[in-house]
């Protein structure tokens, strides 16, 4: 499939689908979240890729946000509409995506940028990456998940806080707070988003799908039953064969 807002290219077993409208600071326009969508669903389904890593064109923004000037006439149904079908599109299919998405943070990440961040299952910011939900300062709240991802991984307290005061904070402050897993210098982000990924690769993609089912249902009721189902379901498979007769062989495991 082409794109007209997204670029794809392939190391390996990974693809890095890079947000291509440096012009608006990587803005998500509808035609961009609809082009995301389609990609995650493409790399889904394809067995060779193992990783995705999500990133922005340019050294300032990964994403400054939803695209302002898009949905700045919206009515109230409009705008209903917008959020629910960027989260069904989207971002609800970036977490459940069978394959681990890394966000490699690259500058700002606002509004929707954080948002998109978040519904990866892992964030890697570059020193300069600056972070914040300002969608109050618009008059209005974050729409693609916000209200909901950011107090799981900051907590309630710290997320009324960012959300209420629509402030940004900076790489080092969002690793403290668990927002993002690890920060590095911006011209060492790419190769170590794709070093993590390759090391992901080398395990059991059915072992990690079924992983992200039960990590994602932590903190539902039932989350100890998926783990228990997913658990059992992994005996079935021959990644589990094939890692099981690895171990006890004394070789190294060949998942491909
Ligand atoms: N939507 C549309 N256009 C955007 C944009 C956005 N979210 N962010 C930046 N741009 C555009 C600017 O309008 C500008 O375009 P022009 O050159 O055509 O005027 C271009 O990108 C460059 O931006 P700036 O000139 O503003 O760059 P700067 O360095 O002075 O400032 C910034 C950078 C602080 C990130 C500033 O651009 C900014 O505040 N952006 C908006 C951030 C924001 O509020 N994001 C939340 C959006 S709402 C949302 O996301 C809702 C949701 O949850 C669903």
């Amino acid at each position: 499939m082409t794109y007209r807002n997204i670029k794809i290219a392939v190391d390996q077993k990974t693809a890095v689908v890079v947000i291509n409208r440096p012009k608006k600071l990587n803005a998500l326009n509808r035609e961009t979240i609809a082009e995301l969508g389609s990609a995650i669903d493409e790399l889904s389904h394809n067995s060779s890729i193992r990783v995705i890593v999500i990133t922005g064109e340019g050294d300032k923004a990964f994403v400054a946000g939803a695209d302002i000037a898009e949905f700045a006439h919206f009515s109230s149904e409009e705008g209903q509409e917008l959020a629910q079908r960027g989260q069904e599109e989207l971002f609800d299919k970036i977490e459940m995506c069978p394959k681990i998405v890394i966000a490699a943070i690259n500058g700002y990440a606002l509004g929707g940028g954080l948002e998109l961040a978040m519904a990866s299952h892992i964030r890697i910011a570059s020193e300069n990456a600056l972070m914040g939900l300002p969608e109050v300062s618009l008059g209005v709240i974050p729409g693609y998940g916000g209200t909901q991802r950011l107090p799981k991984l900051i907590g309630k307290g710290r997320a009324m806080e960012l959300i209420s005061a629509a402030s940004m904070i900076d790489a080092k402050k969002a690793c403290d707070w668990g927002l993002v897993n690890s920060v590095v210098p911006q011209d060492e982000l790419m190769d170590t988003a794709i070093k993590l990924a390759t090391k992901i690769s080398k395990n059991s993609a059915s072992a990690i799908s079924n992983a992200i089912d039960a990590i994602n249902a932590y903190d539902q009721d039932g989350g100890f039953q998926r783990e228990i189902e997913n658990f059992g379901h992994c005996f079935g498979t021959d990644d589990f064969k094939e890692g099981t007769d690895a171990f006890l062989n004394k070789r190294k495991p060949n998942f491909d």
